[in-house]
C-alpha cells in the first residue's frame, strides 16, 4: 500500500519505518526541514532501540522516503496517517491545531479517495472535526471527492517502540465506515498472523480508549507512590506490599513500582487532557485530579529526603545524578522528574554532575548553559567528591554498581535512590547510607572498628 505519514516524530517515524518494513511504500512528511535533512542523510533524530537499522534498511530499499513537500505527501498515500504532536494548551486540553492543519492540507490537495487515519492521541470528537475540515476544504474547491476518517490510536512505548509496533497487544480501529475498516484490517494483517488483535469500535470509543489506557497506568503509579509514602510513615516496606498485591491476578505486577514520579510526553499531558474533556462534558474526573497532584508532589520526594538528611539550604553541596531520561531506553526528557529534581537542588544552592547513558545531548539542550550543572562521561565520574548520589532513572547499567568504588569516590557516602534499585541491607553492608522510596532506612555498617581490629592484630605480629 502507498502510505503517507504526516509528522515524523517518535510515533510517525516508528510507524513509517515499521510499515515500510512490512513491504509498504511509505513517505514521511515533516515541516521541520532539519529533521528531514537528517533522516535523508541516514541520521535518526531520536534514540530508540532497533530504529536506526530499520530506517536505514528500508530507506536503502526505497520503501521509506522523507519529504517536507505537503502536496507530494498528499498525492502519495491512499492512506494518510496523521501522527503530529498534540501538546497541552494553557488549560491542559489537547491542542489539536496540528492535526487540523494536516487535515486541511489533505482536503486542499487530494485528487482521489483518501483514508485519513488519526494516529495522534486526540480528544473525543476529533475524527468528526477532521472530517468537517476536509469537507470544508473540498467545498471551497467545489470538489466532490470521497474520503474516510478513522481513529487508530497508538500504544507503543518509547524504549520498546519498534517491538510494540510489530507485536501489538491490540490494534484499535475506530471506524464507522466499512471500506475504511477493511483497508485498515488488510494494512495490519501481517502483524496478526498468530492471532487476531484488532478491535473495531466507533471512533469516539477508540479516542477515549487511548486516554483511558494512559490514565489507568498513571493512576496505578500515583497510587503506589502515595502508598510508598504511607509505608515510610508506618514502618512498612512498599516492595513487600508490591509483591503482596501484584500476586493477585486481578491486580498484576505491572506499573506498581513506587518511584519519584512519572514523566514523558504522554502520561502528564494525557491525564490533563482527559480531565479537560471530562470537565467540558460536565463530568469531572476527581480521581485524575488527585493522580496528577500526587505525581507533581512525588517529583520532589527525593529532594525532600536530601533536605531531611542534609538541611534546607544546600549551598556548597554537590551531588551526582544518575539518570536523566524520563525512563530507561530513551533519550526523551519531556516532563522528566530529573529536570524538576535538578532545578530544585540548584534552587537550594547545590551544584550537580549528571550522567545518563543516552540522554546527555538532550540534557545539554536544557542545562548546557547552567554553570551549576556539569556533565560526566561515566556514571562513576558523576559521583566524584559528591555529597551524595541521586538515582532518578532505572537504567540497567545502574543495577549492579561497584558499591565500594562509589563509596570511595563520594565525599559523603549517601545514596538517594528514586527507583528502589538496590537491596537496602546490601548497600548498608557496603558502608553507604541509603534512602529509597517507601522502604525502611537501614543504617550503614560502620567498618572502621574492623579495620582498627585488623591493624591492632598486625601491630601484634
Ligand atoms: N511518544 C510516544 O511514546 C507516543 C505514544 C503513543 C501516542 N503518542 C501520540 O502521538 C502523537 C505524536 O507524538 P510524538 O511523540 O511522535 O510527537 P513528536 O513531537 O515527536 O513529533 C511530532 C512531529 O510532527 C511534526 N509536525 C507538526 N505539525 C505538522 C504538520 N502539520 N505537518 C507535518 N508535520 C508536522 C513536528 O515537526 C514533529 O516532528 C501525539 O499525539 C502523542 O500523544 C505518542
Amino acid at each position: 500500500m502507498k502510505i503517507t505519514i504526516i509528522g515524523t516524530g517518535y510515533v510517525g517515524l516508528v510507524c513509517g519505518a515499521c510499515l515500510a518494513d512490512l513491504g509498504n511504500d511509505v513517505l514521511c512528511l515533516d515541516l521541520d526541514q532539519s529533521k528531514i535533512n537528517a533522516l535523508r542523510a541516514g541520521r535518526i533524530p531520536i534514540f530508540e532501540p532497533g530504529l536506526e537499522g530499520l530506517v536505514q534498511r528500508n530507506a536503502t530499499a526505497g520503501r521509506l522516503r522523507f519529504t517536507t513537500d505537503v502536496e507530494e505527501s498528499v498525492r502519495h498515500g491512499v492512506v494518510q496517517f496523521i501522527a503530529v504532536g498534540t501538546p497541552p494548551d494553557e488549560d491542559g486540553a489537547a491542542d489539536i491545531r496540528h492535526v487540523l492543519s494536516a487535515a486541511r492540507s489533505i482536503g486542499r490537495h487530494m485528487q482521489e479517495y483518501k483514508l485519513v487515519v488519526d494516529k495522534s492521541t486526540v480528544p473525543v470528537g476529533t475524527a468528526d472535526r477532521v472530517k468537517a475540515v476536509i469537507d470544508a476544504e473540498l467545498k471551497i474547491r467545489n470538489a466532490a471527492l470521497p474520503f474516510s476518517v478513522v481513529s487508530n490510536p497508538e500504544f507503543l512505548k518509547e524504549g520498546a517502540a519498534v517491538e510494540d509496533f510489530m507485536k501489538p497487544d491490540r490494534i484499535i480501529i475506530g471506524s464507522d465506515d466499512e471500506r475504511a475498516t477493511q483497508m485498515m484490517r488488510s494494512l495490519y494483517a501481517p502483524l496478526q498472523r498468530n492471532h487476531e488483535r484488532t478491535l473495531v469500535m466507533d471512533p469516539r470509543s477508540a479516542e477515549l480508549t487511548k486516554y483511558a489506557a494512559n490514565a489507568m497506568l498513571a493512576t496505578r503509579i500515583s497510587f503506589m507512590n502515595e502508598l510508598a509514602n504511607l509505608a515510610e510513615m508506618v514502618g512498612a516496606d512498599i516492595e513487600h506490599v508490591r509483591h503482596g498485591i501484584g500476586s493477585d491476578p486481578r491486580i498484576g505486577y505491572d506499573f506498581l513500582y513506587a518511584g519519584c514520579g512519572y514523566g514523558g510526553s504522554c502520561f502528564p499531558k494525557d491525564v490533563k487532557a482527559l480531565q479537560s474533556t471530562a470537565t467540558d462534558a460536565g463530568m469531572p474526573l476527581r480521581i485524575l485530579k488527585s493522580v496528577e497532584e500526587a505525581n507533581e508532589a512525588q517529583k520532589y520526594r527525593l529532594v525532600e529526603k536530601v533536605v531531611a538528611r542534609l538541611g534546607e539550604r544546600l549551598d556548597g553541596r554537590h551531588f551526582g545524578i544518575w539518570g536523566l531520561a524520563f525512563k530507561p531506553n530513551t533519550d526523551d526528557l519531556r516532563e522528566a522528574p530529573s529536570v524538576v529534581i535538578i532545578r530544585e537542588l540548584l534552587q537550594r544552592g547545590a551544584t550537580v554532575r549528571v550522567y545518563d547513558p543516552v540522554a546527555m545531548n538532550e540534557a545539554r539542550k536544557i542545562f548546557g548553559h547552567t554553570p551549576a550543572v556539569a556533565f560526566a562521561d561515566t556514571h562513576l565520574a558523576a559521583v566524584e567528591s559528591a555529597d551524595g548520589l541521586l538515582i532518578v532513572t532505572e537504567w540497567k547499567e545502574f543495577r549492579s554498581p561497584d558499591f565500594p568504588n562509589i563509596k570511595q569516590r563520594l565525599k559523603h557516602p549517601i545514596i538517594f535512590d528514586g527507583r528502589n534499585l538496590y537491596d537496602p541491607e546490601r548497600v548498608a553492608a557496603a558502608g553507604l547510607e541509603y534512602f529509597s522510596i517507601g522502604r525502611p532506612v537501614v543504617k550503614a555498617v560502620d567498618r572502621s572498628h574492623i579495620h582498627d581490629h585488623i591493624e591492632s592484630l598486625s601491630d601484634l605480629s
